[in-house]
């Protein structure tokens, strides 16, 4: 019997094994990662790839709901992690727990995640305590693209450095079993798992970190113009185009469908 990896497990490979996560928003996808991640996370970066929105900020609960369940029944072995979407967590942490509770109840995931340092500490552990757990994520927070100014490397002041490390430091404190770190300058976001006690994954962070993580159709080839901290390890967006430009030339010339493609009278 496989059994699934737990947070408190992925909390305890501080300074080991390098983690692996990746992102995953359907069942199919996230069979495959599965036979080879410790973490899928179900991004709410959903809203970008998969519906062609310009940021996360629309995406809803009852969407991650959806995806989320989607990726827990097509998996058996990796931790699944939920992301909170904007909106269902800042207001208040009993606010954020009746949320977190659903995505819980109704995806069957492993943990939340969320976003934002000090500011969200109360609500990291307001959860914990009550039996979700959360991992942090810090650093360029893309639900906070309209204060952040767009979405901007963090870090490049060397003077906001201790800001960002008192955000990892917080979220550590506060339980959180693990901590994104999203766009930061490679030394502070070196610094950073150097210091905290409590797992930290990389995008666009550093190879000091913990474990890292990639937008799946982002390191699969399907994002024609992918960030500079994505290395490409596949060409999936052309072997559709192949595919789908084959069978439109089958079909035109009536190749496609065959004898062995339809039900033949015997
Ligand atoms: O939504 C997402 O895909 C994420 C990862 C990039 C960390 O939050
Ligand atoms: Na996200």
């Amino acid at each position: 019997v496989i059994r699934r990896i737990t947070a408190p497990e992925i909390r305890s490979r501080k300074g080991g094994d390098p983690i692996v996560a990746l992102t995953s928003y359907h069942a199919n996808t996230a069979h495959i990662v599965d036979r080879h991640a410790d973490i899928l996370l179900v991004g709410d970066s959903l809203g970008m790839v998969l519906y062609a929105m310009e940021s996360t900020l629309g995406v809803s609960l009852d969407l991650m709901i959806m995806h989320g369940r989607a990726v827990v029944q097509g998996s058996s072995h990796a931790l699944v992690v939920v992301d909170m979407p904007f909106g269902s967590y800042e207001e208040s942490p009993a606010i954020a727990f009746r949320n977190a509770a659903r995505i819980m109840k109704e995806t069957g995931c492993g943990a939340v995640k969320l976003e934002g340092g000090n500011r969200m500490a109360d609500t990291i552990r307001f959860l914990i305590q009550r039996g979700i757990p959360v991992m942090g994520h810090i650093g360029l927070t893309p639900q906070s693209v309209n204060t952040l100014g767009g979405f901007k490397t963090q870090g490049r002041d060397t003077a906001l450095w201790p800001l960002i490390k008192a955000d990892a430091q917080a979220v550590s404190d506060a339980g959180a079993f693990s901590v994104v770190l999203e766009g930061i300058v490679e030394p502070l976001a070196a610094e950073i798992s150097h210091e905290i006690a409590i797992p930290t994954i990389g995008i666009g962070g550093s190879k000091e970190c913990d474990g890292q993580i990639l937008v799946l159709e982002d390191m699969l080839g399907y994002n024609p113009r992918p960030p500079k901290f994505v290395k490409v390890y596949g060409t999936v967006g052309t072997a559709i185009d192949e595919a789908v430009k084959a069978y439109a030339e089958d079909v035109r010339s009536r190749k496609f469908p065959a004898n062995e493609n339809v039900y033949l009278l015997k």
